[in-house]
């Protein structure tokens, strides 16, 4: 109680030093405060619903991901005064970098390391805007900006990870890069025009450089502004509203939420920047074409799709799954929904208990499959006759499609969920199914992509 009145006072005076004392133009601190504030109000409204400070309301993911988009910048652009970006030069700038440069090798180690947490940060955000039901009406469009912008922070990474130039970069973006070849009629014209011809090479490092230091920054700064902007024209953020006015009380953004986002913000940092301390981003010996690594591995937020490709054919596992996962996640909002519930996490009692069942199922089917085809069935090989495409590609997609199928009206039937809810437990299904994926083949994949349990 004491603390809490302790707390409260010191609010009381921030916000009356804020908002009641007259502000003397002549006073360098009353300056800097004038500009600090309205930089702050630029963003976010003057008054913010007071329910919607709780963290657990959005975790303050959105913000970490801004907040570490910037800092990307920030030190991309310290490290692009050393980074020469010439297959015979970029290797030795980045050595350069670590051993003469004061601060170098921990400039480059942020950079990687909040790289990486920016791709978990914004997954996790994607999955807080889901799970709260945060994407009909107004926000549905934002949703939709927020797909592009999960992309283009995959994307930054993608391009980010060749530019180092050693056997890591070289073969993850080789395997990478070949993926495209399965796509129908263009699959060919359209690697060379990523790669800029048709190996990696000069023309590939100066065009991944372009993307990952201008285009792409430039297109993630333009499209969160714009999404920035529909939140507050989507009138904030989705929080549970009550009934009585007085629990809606509105409060001051300065200090309250501010405040908030400055400790966020500073725990983020000091998190990272402890990571960067201790462990080295990755490099291994200069890239050599002529020695591929086994195995050699895509970058980790693709390790999913290698490890589809294992399963599947590859137009199946590299074009048409992840086109169809990308048009999913697009069209989620506009959806024909008959509940539009926002602001509740798993929007009801049913919608948990159908979730919660929904991942169980994903976590023992996956795996299972994942060990039955590896050991025990090759469509190809039962139906020899038949083109590899339709044997490991069409014809077990089209029975993942009708177990789907199956599973939809099960859980519909069974639960009586609603429509929401019965997607909902689609895509915890599915998110359970592309984690699994995306660990076997980060942990369990060794020599020739082999599986390597450990008990084997
Ligand atoms: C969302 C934004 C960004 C992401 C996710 C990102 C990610 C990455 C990653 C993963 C690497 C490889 C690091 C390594 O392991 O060595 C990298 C390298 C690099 N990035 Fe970025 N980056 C971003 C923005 C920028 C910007 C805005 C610039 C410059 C204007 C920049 C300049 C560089 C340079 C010069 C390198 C090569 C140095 C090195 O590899 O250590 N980056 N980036
Ligand atoms: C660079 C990546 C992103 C940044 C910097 C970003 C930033 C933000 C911020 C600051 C907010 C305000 C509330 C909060 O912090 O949760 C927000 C809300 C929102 N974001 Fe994102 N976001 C990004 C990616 C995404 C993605 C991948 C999606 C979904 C596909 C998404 C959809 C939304 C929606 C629908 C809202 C409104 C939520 C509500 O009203 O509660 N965003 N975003």
């Amino acid at each position: 109680m004491k603390k809490e009145l302790k707390k409260n006072n010191i609010f009381k005076r921030f916000k009356d030093s804020i908002y009641t004392r007259s502000i003397n133009p002549k006073k360098e601190r009353d300056r800097i405060q004038v500009v600090f504030q309205s930089l702050a109000l630029h963003l976010h409204p003057t008054m913010i619903p007071e329910k919607a400070l709780k963290f657990s309301v959005t975790w303050g993911l959105g913000g970490m991901a801004a907040l570490l988009i910037l800092l990307q910048a920030l030190t991309g652009i310290l490290l692009r005064f050393v980074y020469q970006p010439f297959p015979g030069k970029a290797y030795d700038s980045i050595i350069y970098l670590k051993n003469n440069i004061l601060f170098g090798d921990l400039i480059r180690n942020f950079h990687h390391w909040s790289g990486t947490f920016l791709v978990l940060i914004v997954f996790l955000h994607l999955l807080r805007v889901y799970f709260t039901g945060a994407y009909h009406d107004k926000r549905q469009f934002n949703w939709v900006l927020g797909v592009f912008l999960l992309l283009f922070v995959i994307f930054s990474n993608f391009t980010g990870y060749l530019l180092p130039w050693d056997q890591l970069a070289f073969w993850a973006i080789t395997v990478s890069t070949s993926m495209l070849f399965y796509v129908p009629l263009i699959g060919d014209t359209l690697v060379e025009m990523v790669r800029g011809g048709s190996e990696i090479g000069e023309a590939t490092l100066l065009i991944f450089y372009n993307f990952h230091t201008s285009i792409l920054p430039l297109l993630l700064l333009a499209v969160m502004g714009f999404h920035f902007w529909r939140v507050r024209k989507a009138g904030g953020v989705v929080f549970p509203k009550s009934e009585s006015d007085t629990e809606n009380k509105l409060v001051t953004t300065l200090p309250h939420l501010i405040f908030r986002e400055f400790v966020v913000a500073l725990i983020l940092i000091a998190v990272i920047l402890l990571f960067s301390i201790f462990f080295d981003a990755p490099l291994l010996e200069k890239a050599n074409p002529a020695f591929s690594p086994n195995p050699a591995k895509a970058p980790w937020y693709f390790e999913g799709l290698q490890e589809l490709m294992l399963h599947f054919h590859p137009l199946f596992a590299a074009i048409i799954i992840p086109t169809f996962i990308t048009l999913f996640l697009i069209s989620l909002p506009y959806l024909k929904y008959d509940s539009k519930v926002t602001g509740i996490w798993f929007l009801s009692d049913k919608g948990k208990q159908t979730s919660k069942i929904s991942a169980f199922v994903g976590l023992i089917i996956t795996p299972s499959l994942i060990i039955m085809d590896e050991y025990f069935f090759d469509f190809s090989l039962i139906l020899e006759s038949i083109p590899p495409v339709i044997s490991n590609g069409l014809f077990p997609f089209t029975l993942l499609l009708l177990l789907q199928t199956g599973y939809y009206k099960y859980i519909k039937i069974k639960y009586t969920t609603n429509k929401a809810e019965t997607i909902q437990a689609m895509f915890v299904l599915n998110l359970i199914i592309f984690l699994v994926l995306t660990l076997t083949s980060i942990l369990f994949r060794g020599e020739g992509m082999a599986l390597t349990l450990p008990w084997n």
